[in-house]
């Protein structure tokens, strides 16, 4: 059955936040250097008011070796940027044009 129910947001993105200990088996997506990719993140979708762009800071993705990991609804793209440049180019290409930034697209593997 289909529901008919209201978008709230055009993108939502959940951006993985979860720290281990370095040499922690599972590794983590902080200990790869997501936290200034995220603080940008955050800082360029306040500045733009892309106010139909969401960031929910999230725990542990489930693919914590592929990090930095982000993931984006409704077309469910997970991203792997490295650097704060990367973010720049997802949120004008994807969320401003309405492009995914393929280069920066993952399929993660467990
Ligand atoms: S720690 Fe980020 S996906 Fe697991």
């Amino acid at each position: 059955m289909a529901l008919d129910l209201p978008v709230v947001f055009k993108y939502h993105v959940f951006a993985c936040h979860t720290k281990r200990p370095p040499g922690h088996p599972r590794g983590s997506c902080m200990e790869n250097g997501a936290q200034p990719l995220w603080d940008r993140l955050a800082q360029k979708l306040d500045a733009k008011q892309l106010a139909d762009v969401s960031m929910t800071v999230s725990g542990c993705l489930g693919f914590c070796r592929a990090g930095p990991l982000m993931v984006v609804y409704p077309e469910g793209i997970w991203y792997h940027p490295e650097k704060p440049e990367d973010i720049d180019e997802i949120i004008q290409s994807h969320f401003v044009e309405g492009t995914p930034v393929e280069r920066l697209i993952i399929v993660p593997q467990r």
